[in-house]
């Protein structure tokens, strides 16, 4: 793989969704998904504006910021677009040489490099757009030792959110839906812009029911840490998923974050438990799911309860299961993943997965 370092990426450094409520929906995410309370800032910290509750699993850290009022520009997006992801934030070394390089290339600023302090130290950041009203923050803080960012205040978990931990360790990938047709210009700017490379191409053949298909490309950057599936709908005899989300979040956005565990079974198992609701295969997919993917570690009688899909690569095997949408539009939702050495987005699944969101959007009078 080339190395390209004229952007260079540490890793993720948090997702923040703006959303109607952010004191229930983080709720939501520590009671179900299994995060845990870390920080929070609003008007008991001095902000008049906003509310902003950060969560945390594993190296994953989910921000669920609302506005107090109508102009805030959470309370536009909520409007416009429901509950949705506004931004992707990378953590790199230095957020002012980050933007700088970014914008050379043609990317278009959100927030110019701005030092934030506190007690605890120093953050320095700065963001740029990408597809939709989604931004990426660079978030430069070696030298900050708080709880998230300056002005955040440590939030201790609650005794009655303890234990709910369901083994979700890190961010796997962030998928972006684009229009029609528009997927190779986002291809591009991750390339020029950040400076990330193509990794796989998913044609609409590859990707494709009876009824709908899509096409995608992966973007990988951060030296493989950061990967960017970016998808466009194709033409096929109903209306595609792709289509229904850029219908109701009304612009291209971020259909689904990928939340890895070492231990798929006891995450699931856990998750459903805790009232986490995921997309079902049909039963036949593992009467014939021994013969496709050959063996593995897993009792497949186990897999089947769970609904958890499996897929081989040259590399060697995948685990993985979708929610259904976690807010009342059909945009946005999870994937859990455990990877056995593939590097596959589980491309044998695409057929049973996409059939299963059929008929979840057929339910919803949208196909
Ligand atoms: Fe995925």
């Amino acid at each position: 793989m080339a190395e390209n370092d004229f952007l260079p990426i540490k890793n993720w450094d948090h997702i923040e969704f703006y959303v109607g409520n952010a004191k229930q929906a983080a709720y939501y995410y520590c009671t179900t998904l299994g995060f845990r309370p870390v920080a929070y800032a609003g008007l008991e910290t001095g902000l008049r504006d906003r509310a902003s509750y950060v969560v945390a699993q594993g190296d994953i850290r989910f921000v669920f910021t609302s506005g107090l009022a109508p102009e805030h520009r959470a309370c536009q997006s909520v409007l416009a677009h429901g509950d949705g992801v506004t931004d992707v934030a990378l953590q790199v070394g230095d957020a002012a040489a980050a933007y700088q390089a970014a914008l050379e290339r043609g990317a278009r600023s959100a927030m110019e490099p701005t030092v934030s302090e506190d007690r605890h130290g120093r953050v320095k950041r700065a963001a740029i757009h990408t597809y939709g009203e989604t931004v990426h923050s660079f978030i430069e803080r070696e030298d900050y030792a708080g709880p998230f960012l300056p002005g955040y205040a440590a939030v201790e978990c609650p005794p009655a959110l303890e234990g709910k931990d369901a083994g979700l360790r890190g961010i796997d990938h962030v998928v972006g839906n684009v229009e029609l047709g528009k997927m190779d210009e986002w291809v591009h700017f991750y390339e020029r812009v950040m400076g990330f490379q193509q990794i796989i191409h998913f044609s609409d053949e590859a990707i494709s029911t009876e009824y709908s298909a899509l096409m995608s490309k992966v973007m990988e950057g951060g030296q493989g840490k950061i990967k960017f599936p970016i998808n466009e709908p194709a033409q096929g005899k109903k209306k595609s998923q792709i289509e229904e989300y850029l219908d109701y979040y009304g612009m291209p956005g971020v259909q689904h974050i990928a939340l890895h565990t070492n231990d798929i079974l006891t995450t699931v198992s856990k998750l459903q438990a805790q009232g986490v609701e995921f997309i079902s295969a049909i039963p036949s997919y593992y009467a014939e799911l021994e013969g496709r993917v050959g063996t593995i570690d897993e009792p497949i009688a186990d897999l089947a309860k769970l609904g958890v899909l499996v897929d081989r690569d040259e590399d060697g095997y995948l685990l993985q299961i979708f929610s259904k949408n976690v807010q009342d539009r059909p945009t946005v939702f999870f994937e859990v993943i455990e990877r056995k050495g593939a590097r596959g987005f589980g491309e044998g699944n695409f057929k049973a997965l996409f059939e299963a969101i059929e008929r979840e959007q057929a339910l919803r009078g949208n196909l």
